[in-house]
């Protein structure tokens, strides 16, 4: 048995309508992308949703959506795909980082306020391993202080905070459709937004300055950040299977959490009760020696990753803004424990069967 730690579900509806896309010859930006957009305003009940190549540009136009000048600082998390914080950095704004909670992996909101200056605009919270940052608490410090929350939603789709979608949590959400999320087109991304300023922003941006109908008049500097037909046309069968590759992701970390609650060597993930989790990695923290468990799942044949093993502050590019090790202990802490295991919705039964009797034997 040889179990990845993910795994896209490809069918036939996905082999069909790229097919389609591919014999209608028409394959760049059109129909597909707009279907797919539309699909995105309906599950996160956002006004706006502007498809992307990938998540990185997702995030980039969102912040490029903000008109952020250099200067301009950027609230955001240490703990995640480094992504998150080069996107800010591209814009010319300064990433301001903010250590996270011990149980959510999440930005710690409670740590938020002290970091705020005149050149605070926005704060950007990313949503680790399909569990919502706590925008209860973040929306509240950005209204008093007037700054646009960003979900990094690349891991997120599907989840709540309060009943709220992932998309609509703050004023804006990135997402990622790469192979291995939740549900994916190959490469994709996807940013919602309620403001039309910031939309308009995006659009211009995502084709050069043109606005569409008037070609070579440039409006403004821009981008080649258009999705096509083709990855577009993979997202919407996709879209349509989201409800059922949640709930079976849901279920295996159901299972995980029975079989793992109770072991002394590693602890299950702490789900928030505010928070619809869609467990795009369902991660264990090791107690005692991580290498010693990863050795052990290499052995079973049990695929893992380690999401991330160096917080961002310590990757050499960042710390050159002027961070250093020690600055965020919680994801320095973190990123030495955390162990992600196969919870796609790929999994056979008799693999998640295999895969909780050989943890609970390590135990
Ligand atoms: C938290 C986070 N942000 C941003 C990204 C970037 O997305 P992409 O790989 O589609 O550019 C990812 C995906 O890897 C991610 O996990």
């Amino acid at each position: 048995m040889n179990i990845p730690i993910s795994k896209p579900i490809i069918e036939d509806e996905e082999l069909k309508a790229v097919n389609d896309v591919l014999t209608s010859g028409l394959l760049v930006q059109g129909e597909h992308v707009a279907q797919l957009e539309q699909q995105f305003k309906e599950l996160c009940k956002a006004k706006h949703a502007l498809a992307v190549t990938n998540g990185t540009t997702a995030l980039h136009i969102a912040l490029i959506g903000l008109d952020l000048k250099p200067g301009d600082e950027v609230i955001t998390t240490p703990f995640s795909f480094v992504a998150t914080v080069n996107s800010i950095l591209l814009t010319g704004a300064k990433p301001v980082l903010v250590d996270i909670e011990e149980d959510s992996f999440n930005i710690n909101p409670d740590l938020i306020e002290e970091k705020i200056t005149e050149n605070t605009k926005a704060i950007l919270a990313v949503n680790l391993y399909g569990q919502t940052a706590n925008y209860t608490k973040i929306n509240e410090i950005a209204k008093k202080y007037n700054l646009v929350v960003i979900e990094d939603a690349a891991q997120s789709i599907g989840a709540e905070h309060k009943g709220t979608p992932s998309g609509s949590a703050g004023n804006m959400a990135c997402f990622s459709l790469y192979a291995t999320k939740n549900v994916m087109s190959g490469e994709g991304g996807m940013v919602t937004t309620d403001s039309d300023d910031v939309y308009n922003r995006m659009l211009l941006f995502r084709q050069h300055g043109m606005d569409g109908k008037n070609k070579y008049v440039y409006h403004s500097i821009g981008h080649n950040y258009r999705m096509t037909n083709i990855h577009a046309a993979i997202g919407i069968e996709q879209m349509k299977k989201l409800e059922r590759f949640t709930n079976r992701r849901r279920e295996i970390a159901g299972l995980y959490d029975e079989a793992f609650k109770d072991l002394s060597k590693l602890s299950i993930p702490v789900a928030n009760d505010d928070n619809y989790h869609v467990y795009h990695q369902y991660t264990l923290t090791i107690n005692d020696d991580k290498q010693t468990f990863i050795d052990y799942l290499d052995e079973n044949e049990i695929g893992y990753g380690i999401f991330y093993p160096k917080p961002l502050h310590m990757v050499s590019h960042i710390s050159k803004i002027g961070y250093t090790e020690g600055d965020f202990p919680i994801a320095e802490k973190v990123a030495d424990m955390v162990v992600s295991i196969p919870v796609h919705p790929a999994l056979t039964q008799s693999e998640v069967d295999y895969i909780i009797e050989k943890i609970t034997n390590y135990d």
